[in-house]
């Protein structure tokens, strides 16, 4: 009788939509970053249905937030999450699928009167996406004791405010501890966020891991001078040697070829005018690749040709970095048992690595975690033209279901 309860498609569509009008962009898609209003009034929007469905609701210290759901046994909750901030452009679904398709797991439960063994927990983790402060994935990090609170809270964001002055401005910090997470097991639904679910036809995909991270931040100095007066060999150009760095990063991604992926996603130019030789630079680059030893040789690489490229305009190059993962391995028996339900639901299912961070790989280093990946339409993502159908939204919701029925028995 469990294996035929469902979750309410319809329901989970709609919460997607209402959460989506929070923080809507004029010509479609949301902007709910880290700790903004828009973040704050999402969070009221979640915690709300929460409440609703009679979760007992606990906020920690940086807004990482979890809804309980009693078992009949105490102990460890098997756990739903995800996050419901966004890129500055991001669409309706990453993140927000993953919490509010365990938001639909409870209603199902609930309606049809089955108590658990285990708790069932709900929950979302501050900054997931990156994009306001560094590093992503911030908030499970402080949930699993993997960041200091202290150093987070000082953080600074792009736009100035630290993470500790926006938690206080928007209130959404809480008393819970942090840092002591018991865990029996995490599941984490998502979009799968790039085209290979939909271009091969499947309609789930079992994640096996998800690939190493490194975010770097250069900062270069050369001199600001007269772009009509200064003779060519005579300039320190930090846009030039920016322009080296990122065309570097792609030739270099290339030619490792196989999973090494490479992004210069952020470049602001000093002063920033037609007639003026660039005098400070400051740029990021993404570099992504499954295997840790790969993923090194391609820092080192980048770091080299950074250093002699500044060296040759005689500009001056400083690195920080922003962001550091190491590849994680998703347990293999949940692995599996991602793929043996998704197939005895009838659906076809594929194993694949995820290609962007998530809160499943921070709690992997505490507890057995996984991933159900749907598709996404195009493989787009974000981008305020995320898409995914509904159907294929339900089917992974009902996978979940299943899967957390089975780990709360
Ligand atoms: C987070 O969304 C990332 O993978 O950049
Ligand atoms: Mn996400
Ligand atoms: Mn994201």
């Amino acid at each position: 009788m469990r294996n035929n309860l469902r979750i309410n498609g319809e329901r989970l569509s709609w919460r997607l939509a209402e959460l989506g009008r929070i923080g809507a962009l004029p010509g479609g898609g949301n902007c709910r970053l880290a700790l903004s209003d828009e973040d704050r009034r999402g969070r009221e929007l979640v915690v709300g249905w929460m409440k609703e469905l009679g979760l007992a609701v606990t906020v920690d210290a940086v807004g990482n937030t979890v809804g309980l759901r009693k078992g009949s046994e105490d102990g460890p909750p098997v756990m739903a999450g995800s996050h419901i901030d966004t890129v500055a452009t991001g669409g309706a679904y990453d993140g927000n699928l993953g919490v509010l398709a365990g938001l639909e797991v409870v209603a199902a439960l609930n309606e049809a009167g089955i108590a658990t063994r285990r708790p069932l927990a709900v929950a979302f983790f501050t900054n997931e996406e990156g994009a306001r402060f560094q590093p992503d994935m911030m908030g499970s990090l402080v949930f699993t004791g993997a960041l200091p609170l202290a150093e987070v809270l000082s953080t600074k964001g792009i736009d100035g405010e630290t993470v500790g002055e926006a938690l206080a401005r928007t209130a959404c910090a809480g008393p819970a501890p942090a840092g002591r997470p018991e865990v029996h097991a995490y599941v984490e639904l998502h979009v799968e966020q790039g085209p290979v679910l939909e271009a091969e036809g499947f309609a789930v995909g079992a994640v096996e891991g998800v690939q190493g991270i490194s975010w770097t931040e250069f900062t270069l100095a050369g001199q600001a001078n007269h772009a009509g007066t200064t003779p060519m060999r005579m300039r320190h150009d930090a846009g030039l040697v920016a322009a080296e760095i990122a065309v570097f990063a792609r030739a270099l991604a290339r030619e490792i070829d196989g999973n090494q992926v490479a992004t210069v996603g952020a470049m602001t130019l000093h002063p920033n005018l037609v007639n003026v030789v660039a005098e400070r630079v400051v740029m990021t680059v993404d570099l992504r690749n499954t295997d840790e030893a790969i993923l090194q040789q391609a820092e080192h690489r980048l770091f080299a040709l950074a250093e002699e490229r500044a060296a040759a305009e005689g500009v001056t190059v400083e690195r920080r970095c922003l962001a550091r993962f190491a590849p994680v391995a998703f347990d293999p028996r949940l692995v599996a048992r991602v793929e043996a339900i998704a197939r005895d639901e009838g659906l076809m299912v594929r194993r694949l690595p995820s290609g962007a961070g998530h809160d499943a790989g921070i709690m992997a280093a505490v507890c057995p975690a996984c991933m159900i990946f749907v598709p996404s339409a195009g493989g787009i993502s974000h981008n305020v033209r995320e898409y995914t159908a509904p159907e294929d939204l339900a089917n992974g919701a009902n996978v979940l279901l299943r899967l957390l029925l089975e780990l709360a028995e």
